[in-house]
Parts: structure tokens; C-alpha cells; sequence
């Protein structure tokens, strides 16, 4: 399975953006996250291109969360993507970075009053309102300051997607956002109409979920929601003029898994909102989505050294398990102990060689950190670079300190280059933040 720019060099290594995955791995040490740069320029055109050829009203906000920093803010700005950030830290980011905070969308469910501020001192396009406590201390703060903040509102469309429990967030039961069934999104909109001037509400929002592999549970939420911005305008008289679905469209992660295109996505997610549009005679809103692992899942690498080899015995068949260490793991991919997650690995200097056994990946930390349970390898040596596929959403950005591991560098590569975009943790950033009181000095 190669993805993005990704293809076997005359040395029979892997290549990524021009540039060898075993030179990588020599020249900035490893674990090295490899982001590949144009294969994640190619995903933002393709999906915005997708969607400006069936709804030109549209718009595009990467979800930070899935992978952030200054750097990748830069690239999305160039690219012409609006940037979804969920927090303090991804917020100042942004700021730090120089990007047009106007184009920015604030999102959490329990934002604290600094977040709020933050959202106004920097001028941040839209917040999205998740709760009525936040909508009242917006609405006073703005009001104080002499400001108006756009918002969107957070609303549960009662659609449960099929994904892994822990990214579920469609349905009734969940920590985010306003009930449709129960009233409670409704009594909100009429609340945010109230607090005109200082609160302009323009639209609402949902999101159903992540890593969802077809269109099905996007269709059926636009229908909801479509029905949802039908009865606000019976009840209130204001027709809505933002719809916001989130994101949540799949990558693959093993060579059988096929999510669907960007354009079939489009067709789908178009095709449902064009009909429930015309079904409840709603005039046509700007459709905003938030996808963060469909742009940058699948250009992301792990490149990891290969330690300690050992063959096990276990009961079952084949009588024995070779398990296969990495100076890596839990830390810099917790998303297998977490949801289950599988990946393909690679040997990327052996790239010829039959993928003739069966292997193990082992993490290094002081758990039963099993990044890979099972996968076809070929013949995996000590020091050999293995490269573990789409870690690109949600594994630099979930990494940890655990076992107070240094969090690994990560660079771009494209046209044969390779950038620093985040510097490795060196050991004096593990005590950095560390005080010994004087009564234990
Ligand atoms: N918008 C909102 C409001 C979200 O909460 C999320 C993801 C997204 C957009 C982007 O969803 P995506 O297109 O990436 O599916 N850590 C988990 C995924 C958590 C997703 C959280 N919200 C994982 O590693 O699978």
C-alpha cells in the first residue's frame, strides 16, 4: 500500500516527497513522523475541488486537532483552508502562526471564559456554541467589550454513526452540543437571536463522528438538519444561513479498507442536501465542513528503528509469535490501545523482498504497548527503519510524555526536501516544567 507521493527508489527503499524514508530516519533519528506536503496540498484541492464542482457555496476549515502546528497553519492558509481549533493552545497556535483568525472556528464543549476572550480579542470568525451557559457568558462579554461574535450552534442531530464507540458524537447520548428531539437546540437559537447585536448566530453545526467509511450517517444527519433549519425559520422568522456538518470521512489504514472518494463523498453529502433542501423549501445555506483525517491521515509516516527481535511460544497456531520492538509506541501512537486502531508497516529499506512473515510490533514502553498485533513484513532485521502508514491525523497530536518519553520530530518532505516543522523533545525538555520544593532540596 503506497500512498500520497510515496514509491519504492532505485535503492529499493521507500520514498516519500522525493526524499529516502532510510535517510530520513539517519539524518533526524527516529521515531520521525514524514509528513508528506503535496500529498496533503493534493487532498485540500481535491476535497475543496470536489465540493466547488456540485455546491460552490462552501467552505472548507481543516480540524486542527487531527494534526497541528505553525507549520501545517501556514500550508492551510496558502491553500486557501479555514482552520477549526478546539482549545487554548490549538487557538494560540493559529495566532502564532500569522493565520486569519477570521477564518478561524472555535469549538469545545466546555470552553472556559479565557477561551471565550481569546475568541474575541483575536477575532475569530465563528465560535461554535455548544451549551447555553456559554451562549450567556459570549453574549456578556461581547456585549461589555462592544463586539459582535458570530456564532454557530452545536446541535446533536440523533444519528448514530457506525464508527468506534470513542469517536462517536451524533447521537443523543453525548457530552456535546443541543438536542434537536428535545427542544433545547431550538429554545438556544431563539436565545441567540435574542442576544442581537453582540451575538450573531448565522448557523449550526454538528459533527456525527470520525473515521466513518461510507456516506451513509452524513446523509441522514443533513436530512435531520435540513429539517432542523426548516422549523427555525417556521418558529423564529430567521432563515439560517450557515450548515455546518463536521467532518469525519475515513482514510485507509490497511490496503483492503476503501472510504470513499472525495468526489463520491461529494455526490453523496450533495446529493442528500440538494434533495432534503428541495423536500423541506430551504433556501440554500453555505455548507461548511471540518475534515481533518481525510486531509492529513494518509500523508503521515512513522519511521521507527527496529530493536530486540523474539520469537515467543504461544498455543495457538502457528506454535510461535515473533515480536518485533520499535523505539516507539504508546507515546507517539496511542490510538491502537485507545480505539483499536490497525496500521500497515513496512521494512522501508527492503522494499523488494517478499512480505513472507508474519510479525508482532512491539512498542518500548513499560505496558503491553502492541502498536501492530499482526502484519505481512518482509525479512525484518535489528536496526532495520520500519514505517508504519497514516499516522498522520491524530498521532503527533495525541503523543505523550509517557515513561517520560522525548515526543519524536516531525518534518515535511516534498521535491526531495525535508523540513523540521517540530523539533524532537530533547531530555531537558522532559524536566523543563519540573520544581523540587526547598523542603526537598
Ligand atoms: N469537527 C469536530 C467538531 C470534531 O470534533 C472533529 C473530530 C472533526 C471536525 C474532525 O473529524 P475527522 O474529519 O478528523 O474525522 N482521536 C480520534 C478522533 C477524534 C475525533 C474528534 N473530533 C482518533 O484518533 O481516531
Amino acid at each position: 500500500m503506497l500512498l500520497g507521493t510515496q514509491r519504492v527508489n532505485a535503492h529499493g527503499h521507500l520514498e516519500i516527497g522525493g526524499c529516502d524514508a532510510v535517510e530520513l530516519a539517519r539524518q533526524f533519528g527516529t521515531p520521525l513522523y514524514v509528513m508528506d506536503e503535496q500529498c496533503i496540498r493534493d487532498n485540500c484541492r481535491r476535497y475543496k475541488a470536489a465540493f466547488d464542482a456540485r455546491y460552490p457555496k462552501n467552505e472548507i476549515s481543516f480540524a486542527s486537532k487531527a494534526y497541528l502546528n505553525m507549520a501545517i497553519c501556514k500550508l492551510m492558509q496558502q491553500e486557501g483552508i479555514g482552520l477549526d481549533v478546539a482549545s487554548a493552545g490549538e487557538l494560540y497556535t493559529a495566532v502564532r502562526a500569522g493565520y486569519p483568525m477570521e477564518r478561524a472556528l472555535l469549538h469545545g464543549n466546555n470552553k472556559s471564559e479565557a477561551e471565550l476572550q481569546m475568541a474575541l480579542d483575536h477575532g475569530v470568525g465563528r465560535v461554535v456554541v455548544d451549551n447555553f451557559l456559554e451562549l450567556r457568558l459570549l453574549a456578556e462579554r461581547a456585549k461589555a467589550q462592544g463586539k459582535t461574535q458570530k456564532i454557530f450552534l452545536r446541535v446533536t442531530p440523533g444519528i448514530d454513526p457506525h464508527t468506534h464507540r470513542r469517536i462517536r458524537t451524533g447521537q443523543e447520548d453525548t457530552k456535546f452540543g443541543l438536542s434537536i428531539a428535545t427542544g433545547a437546540a431550538l429554545d438556544a437559537v431563539t436565545e441567540a437571536l435574542g442576544a442581537a447585536p453582540h451575538i450573531q448566530i448565522t448557523g449550526i453545526h454538528c459533527h456525527i463522528g470520525s473515521q466513518l467509511l461510507d456516506a451513509h450517517t452524513h446523509e441522514q444527519a443533513i436530512e435531520v438538519m435540513v429539517g432542523f433549519l426548516r422549523r427555525i425559520a417556521d418558529v423564529t422568522g430567521w432563515v439560517p444561513e450557515d450548515l455546518d456538518i463536521g467532518g469525519g470521512l475515513g482514510i485507509r489504514y490497511l490496503e483492503g479498507q476503501r472510504p470513499p472518494t472525495y468526489d463520491e463523498f461529494a455526490d453523496s453529502v450533495i446529493g442528500a442536501l440538494r434533495a432534503a433542501l428541495d423536500r423541506h423549501a430551504v433556501p440554500e445555506p453555505t455548507l461548511w465542513q471540518e475534515p481533518g483525517r481525510s486531509l492529513v491521515g494518509e500523508a503521515g509516516v512513522t519511521l521507527y528503528t527496529v530493536g530486540v527481535i523474539k520469537r515467543v511460544a504461544i498455543p495457538e497456531a502457528p506454535g510461535t509469535r515473533t515480536y518485533v520492538a520499535i523505539d516507539g509506541g504508546l507515546s507517539d501512537n496511542p490510538r491502537p490501545q485507545l480505539y483499536d486502531a490497525v496500521y500497515e508497516a513496512l521494512v522501508a529499506g527492503k522494499m523488494g523482498e517478499p512480505k513472507d512473515q508474519t510479525v508482532t510490533v512491539a512498542g518500548k514502553h513499560c505496558e503491553t504497548d502492541i502498536l501492530i498485533p499482526s502484519v505481512q513484513i518482509g525479512n525484518v532485521e535489528t536496526g532495520d527503519i520500519l514505517a508504519v502508514q497514516s499516522t498522520g491525523a491524530y498521532n503527533y497530536a495525541m503523543a505523550s510524555n509517557y515513561n517520560r518519553f522525548t515526543k519524536p520530530a516531525c518534518v515535511f518532505v516534498r521535491d526531495g526536501q525535508a523540513d523540521l516543522v517540530s523539533r524532537r523533545e530533547t531530555l531537558d525538555d522532559v524536566v523543563r516544567l519540573d520544581e523540587i520544593p526547598a523542603r526537598l532540596a
